[in-house]
């Protein structure tokens, strides 16, 4: 059982304890948080529509039309008129045959995931991608190959290595912590080649990238190429839920497959609504759009001003400023909060070990002056906290210059574990809770060497996936019913890359 005062200790000690904030009125540019003013630049409201007068009317009218909830699961009476409308606008807004809504992006990914793969398939996931997609792998049961972020070449050694089994990559269209744009055109190619399917997680792509803002996937030209992809309501459209986009046979599957959009209840009517308005918004006002990239220009801008080295996506609204340490991480926040600018701190499990940071998030209703006074409000924070803003580096520098992996994170036929926190049990504690493997003995003997070692070792005669003991795990005397799930079962035999659970 569980020692919950004991992990709460431990928590608080480590610097990753976490607590809510409280925010009074809508979420605009501005609240009040704790009951103090502060400029919002933490949320996933890019285009400010959550607060935006003709998406508050159009909730409000659904509820007196609708009523509030909506009773039951989508299979059972939930879907209503309002959720048909909504999935008829969604596909022709994605240019897909058909749109399908699920409760939450979270939901969504777990439903997606868990549908299109199964025990002895192999999902093949970027490291950093977002827990929910980690959870979908894990309720798969399926192997999981999570390869290095973005390395479309360490993805291919995976692919060939798995021999046939592979069933899906899935991967974040932006990466919500530091805000870089997945390399698609060469995971559509992959998928192709290898004959697996590809699913893109358009979380903070939609709205914010490509044409019309229809996401990182439209804006790399490969609509037609990728099989499913997810989109959320809660983000720049300013509502609550998510859909899939994909074709009217996937779309059928996924209705009768995906246990996330079968056993919850429909999205609320009132916030069906309200993504219709902010829906059409979109499409009315692209210069919406434009606003929230030049936004994002700026403030990369104004920071790199000050001092900060700042990277993620050019034209993407999340800027990362890593700090490192998850202390220095709390400090920086507080003492920007004093200055009037409320920029959560993002520790791990979120992001990876040594790489916590203030994940800024720019919105198209920022004033210029506001993010010019933020980015000057936070080099002081910084300042304050004991860093030197020149002294801090990127996520991906840092992945780069780090050559040892986490404390106990194994190495995999030569190549280091991936560093993510995500794919961790609850918390990355550092000491090696992230990454469960079956290493042959020749490859333990490697030890737990470094990310160097590329190349020359791939795949040489260290499969990641054993033929002879790959496959369903076989049910285990005395095992509970969540581990013969594989749920909860971090030591289920026959793989050799399984996500901890
Ligand atoms: C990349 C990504 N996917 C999925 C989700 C989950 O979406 P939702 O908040 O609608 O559950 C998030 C939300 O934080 C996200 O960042």
């Amino acid at each position: 059982m569980i020692e919950i005062e004991a992990r709460l200790d431990e928590l608080e000690q480590l610097g990753l304890a976490r607590r809510t904030r409280l925010v009074s009125g809508p979420q605009g540019p501005r609240v009040v948080l704790d009951g103090k003013p502060v400029l919002l630049l933490c949320s996933n409201n890019y285009l400010g529509l959550a607060d935006h007068p003709a998406v508050r009317e159009a909730a409000a009218d659904a509820a007196m039309r609708w009523g509030v909830g909506s009773g039951a699961s989508r299979l059972v009476s939930g879907t209503m008129t309002i959720h048909r409308r909504l999935e008829e606008r969604l596909a022709s807004f994605e240019r897909r045959q058909a749109a399908l809504l699920f409760g939450s992006g979270y939901l969504a990914n777990v439903g997606v995931v868990s549908s299109l793969a199964r025990a002895g398939d192999v999902v093949f996931s970027d490291e950093l991608n977002h827990a929910s997609i980690v959870d979908g792998c894990r309720l798969s049961r399926a192997d999981v190959f999570i390869y290095e972020h973005g390395d479309v070449e360490h993805l291919e050694w995976g692919l060939r290595e798995a021999d046939g089994r592979g069933a899906l990559i899935v991967t974040d269209g932006v990466f919500s912590m530091d805000g870089d744009v997945a390399p698609l055109p060469e995971l559509v190619d992959l998928a192709q080649r290898y004959d697996v399917r590809l699913v893109v997680d358009e979380a903070h792509g939609t709205g914010t990238l490509g044409p019309g803002g229809r996401g990182a996937v439209a804006d790399a030209g490969v609509e037609d190429e990728v099989d499913v992809i997810v989109g959320t309501l809660g983000k720049a459209l300013g509502s609550y839920g998510a859909y899939v986009a994909c074709d009217l046979q996937m779309a059928r599957y996924l209705t009768n497959a995906a246990r996330a959009l079968i056993y919850s209840t429909a999205p609320a009517p009132p916030a069906v609504a309200g993504a219709l308005a902010a829906l059409s918004l979109l499409e009315e006002q692209p210069r919406r759009v434009e606003k929230l990239q030049a936004n994002a220009a700026l403030l990369r801008s104004e920071l790199a001003g000050q001092g900060f080295e700042v990277s993620g996506g050019a034209c993407t609204p999340i800027v990362p400023l890593v700090l490192g340490d998850a202390a220095v991480a709390l400090r920086t926040c507080e003492k920007a909060l004093e200055r009037g600018v409320f920029a959560q701190a993002i520790r791990p499990p979120t992001v990876p070990s040594g790489t916590s940071r203030l994940r800024l998030t720019v919105m198209a209703s920022h004033s210029k002056s506001e993010l010019r006074d933020a980015a000057r409000a936070l080099a002081q924070a910084a300042k304050a906290a004991g860093v030197q803003p020149e002294e801090l580096h990127p996520p991906q520098a840092q992945h780069v210059a780090e050559s040892a992996p986490v404390a106990g994170a194994a190495v995999v036929a030569g190549r280091r574990a991936p560093r993510d926190a995500r794919h961790a049990a609850l918390w990355d504690d550092g000491e090696g809770d992230l990454w469960v493997e079956r290493r042959r003995p020749a490859a333990a003997a490697g030890g737990a060497a470094s990310g160097a070692s590329r190349g020359a070792q791939d795949g040489a005669g260290q499969p990641p996936f054993d033929a002879e003991t790959d496959g369903p795990p076989p049910p285990r005397a005395g095992r509970t019913a969540a581990q013969a799930q594989g749920i909860f079962d971090v030591e289920a035999p026959g793989t050799l890359v399984e996500h901890a659970a």
